[in-house]
């Protein structure tokens, strides 16, 4: 039996079938999965329990591993996985959720601000493989936006008006947008800015979509508040139910994003409940600014 692809979003996501995860791919699927990733954005496997080691090996054979250094307020001396794997439990080095103002949890929750992984990096991410260890018993949804659909309902003065914008993305940003602001001057100078444009042209399909994250806060050549108005409004556009897919996690479920045609957020959760969730990452092809 081969692979088979069956939609579940409205208009993009799909459920993958037919594969073990723990078998080396055959060059069939690992076409399979590319052809996948760039037709749906957002692919799904059920009822794979791989181990870390076999999680790192599926994704490698897809592309370059990004790693996960300094991105988080993790030390070194507490992480429970290698760099390889962005850690993003909610657990410390023990398995133990972190306290409700545990400042790690605090930076870490800024996921639930719609992003797309590594925007603020001058090589931001291409796919994320997100594997689901536990769960907790309520909350916890993952829910993905299409951004080349939400790009073609704009009208057409305002595709001109954001052609050539150019935004500046930091983890700070996100951050200042749920009032966590008591970083440390190394942790101002590690999560300096970098740039990205904000229309976006995927390489497969040669799509344009709108490059929005929460890491994004300032516009070149707009005031701060101009800027923000503008990112907030289009956000707001791209998040409309109809672009969205949730995705409702069991324990052993892979999904894998393309970060380059969707954003992300998760969901509130119960916070003494563990959400053991490890993600691998592939490095994007190059910056979007030249
Ligand atoms: C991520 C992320 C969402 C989640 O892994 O990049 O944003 O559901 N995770 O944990
Ligand atoms: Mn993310």
């Amino acid at each position: 039996m081969g692979v088979e692809i069956r939609q579940v979003g409205e208009c993009f996501a799909g459920e993958v079938t037919g594969i073990d995860l723990t078998e080396p791919l055959s060059t069939e699927n690992v076409n399979a999965i590319h052809e996948g990733m760039d037709k749906y954005a957002v692919l799904t496997f059920r009822e794979q329990p791989l181990t870390a080691e076999e999680q790192l090996a599926f994704s490698k054979q897809l592309g370059d591993i990004e790693h996960a250094i300094g991105t988080s307020l993790r030390e070194d001396k507490d992480a429970r996985l290698p760099s390889t794997f962005a850690d993003v439990s909610n657990l410390d080095k023990e398995d133990r959720p972190f306290d409700i103002n545990d400042r790690r949890r605090l930076f870490a929750i800024g996921n639930r601000l719609w992003h797309s992984d590594s925007s603020f990096k001058v090589v931001p991410a291409k796919y994320s493989i997100l594997h689901a260890i536990s769960i907790p018993s309520k909350g916890g949804n993952t829910e993905f936006a299409h951004m080349p659909s939400a790009y073609d309902a704009l009208d057409d003065e305002i595709k001109e008006e954001l052609d050539g914008l150019i935004c500046e993305h930091s983890q700070i940003f996100s951050r200042q947008q749920v009032g966590f602001t008591d970083f440390t001057d190394e942790e101002i100078d590690r999560f300096k800015p970098v740039r990205q444009t904000l229309i976006r042209k995927h390489p497969a399909t040669g799509r344009k979509s709108l490059y929005l994250s929460s890491h994004a806060g300032r516009i070149d050549g707009l005031s701060v508040p101009d800027a923000k108005l503008l990112l907030l409004d289009l956000v707001n556009h791209a998040t409309q139910q109809k672009f969205v897919y949730v995705h409702e996690w069991q324990k052993g479920d892979l999904v894998m994003w393309d970060n380059r045609q969707t954003m992300h957020r998760v969901r509130p959760f119960p916070v003494d409940e563990p959400r053991d969730m490890r993600r691998t990452t592939i490095v994007g092809d190059g910056p979007t600014v030249v």
